[in-house]
């Protein structure tokens, strides 16, 4: 049983909001992708700053502001320490991933891309790391290149390695997909990038809630992550990037914080990471988030992985029992996603019927709508997974598919 491989009911326990009832039935969660649920060492690092701890950091002389800011920078070294980056100043506090995204496009691309030059985006791309790049496009005429998928979700290395030339110089690519599950192998992909002179951004929206992640093993140019999806607070998230790019790199937005001195005539900017964060920080975000790296680590990244891998094998092994089902993704390596369509049956009636079970999935386009135009579906059903879910969540999941069926059909 998966449940062995972690303590599932005292992890489970930590989960306060997995006890109430939604339509009449105990509540199973599975949109983790969407924003996975929190647990109570995240509330109660949140709860604790705000009632004993709140104050500005960074400006303060007097001790609550000197404890807010050791707080805050101590979030900064547990993220460092979570990705393997080697210093602080390679941590940049952002809103999320989208926000990490943007900041490399503005910032970086800007200064870097010029017309004629090319950023490379997967096809399994979530909207975020296509329209940043869609607006420079327009912006400065660089060329945006797909490298498609196959039919399972995959990839092919040698299709990137035919693509690359000396004018690619970004490769964009999702750590692990949204909307399908598939885990892109972004070190090799990286390695390619890199044969070119190219920079290589992931997308680690998806991938970090569910694996371990080493920047400097992956040897990625830049890593955005989402504090929200990995049992952290919403609003906040990192943007790791190569302390060699960011120093180089002008800042995205200015204000305060992000400054040196100021004059009318001149402003000089603020070192590392700080350049980069103009304004008062989500300081009680950036504390929860380190609080939810600690959650993560105190189970353990690796054990996080096999627990949901096998849990992903048992949804798949049942999803495929039921007539008419079409798995959406099915790519060799995959984590804790499971899309999927049912013959004849829209995604948007399946998933309010399943409300009615008591069950939070998600039917959408999961904004990767490339995704749904390759696959020919106008969206899919996605049942997300996370440390809090288990096989029983799963039996509840397909006793709802199968009432829906018998309704819908
Ligand atoms: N990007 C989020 C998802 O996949 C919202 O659901």
């Amino acid at each position: 049983m998966a449940e062995t491989l972690l303590d599932f009911s005292q992890v489970r326990a930590q989960f306060p909001i997995l006890e109430q009832t939604e339509n009449g039935h105990p509540l199973v969660y599975l949109d983790g992708g969407a924003t996975s649920q929190k647990p109570l060492q995240v509330i109660e690092a949140i709860d604790t700053y705000y009632r004993k701890q709140n104050a500005n950091v960074h400006r303060g002389v007097y001790g609550l502001s000197e404890r807010a800011t050791e707080l805050y920078e101590g979030a900064r070294e547990i993220s460092r320490g979570f990705l393997n980056a080697r210093s602080t100043k390679e941590i940049v506090f952002v809103r999320g991933t989208t926000e990490a995204i943007n900041l490399v496009a503005h910032s970086w691309g800007r200064m870097n891309l010029q017309a004629g030059d090319e950023v490379i985006v997967t096809e399994m791309e979530h909207h975020s790391n296509i329209v940043p790049w869609q607006l420079l496009r327009d912006q400065l005429g660089i060329r945006l290149t797909v490298l498609r998928m196959n039919d399972l979700g995959e990839v092919c290395m040698n299709a990137l390695k035919g693509l690359v030339s000396e004018k690619t110089k970004l490769l964009a690519v999702t750590h692990m997909s949204n909307a399908l599950g598939t885990i892109n192998p972004v070190k090799e992909m990286a390695e390619i990038a890199h044969s070119v002179g190219a920079k290589v951004l992931v997308d680690g929206a998806q991938a970090t809630p569910h694996m371990q992640v080493d920047v400097q093993d992956l040897d990625c140019d830049f890593y955005a992550l989402s504090g929200h999806k990995m049992y952290g607070p919403t609003g906040i998230g990192v943007l790791y990037a190569k302390e060699a790019l960011l120093e180089v790199m002008p800042p995205y937005q200015g204000g305060g914080d992000m400054i040196y001195s100021v004059t009318f005539e001149k402003t000089e900017y603020n070192v590392l990471p700080y350049k980069f964060e103009a304004g008062t920080p989500n300081i009680a975000g950036a504390i929860g988030l380190g609080a939810a790296m600690q959650f993560m680590q105190s189970i353990g990244l690796d054990r996080i992985a096999a627990y949901e891998a096998e849990l992903l094998a048992y949804a798949t092994e049942r999803l495929k029992e039921i007539e008419g089902v079409r798995i959406i993704g099915e790519a060799e390596n995959k984590g804790g996603v499971i899309s999927f369509v049912l013959e004849g049956v829209h995604p948007h009636d399946m998933a309010t019927l399943m409300d009615q079970d008591g069950l939070a999935v998600r039917a959408s386009h999961h904004c990767a709508m490339p995704v749904m135009q390759h696959f020919k579906v106008p969206a899919t059903i996605r049942a997300s997974l996370g440390v809090y879910n288990n096989r029983e969540d799963i039996d509840r999941l397909v006793a709802s598919i199968l009432d829906a069926k018998e309704m819908l059909l």
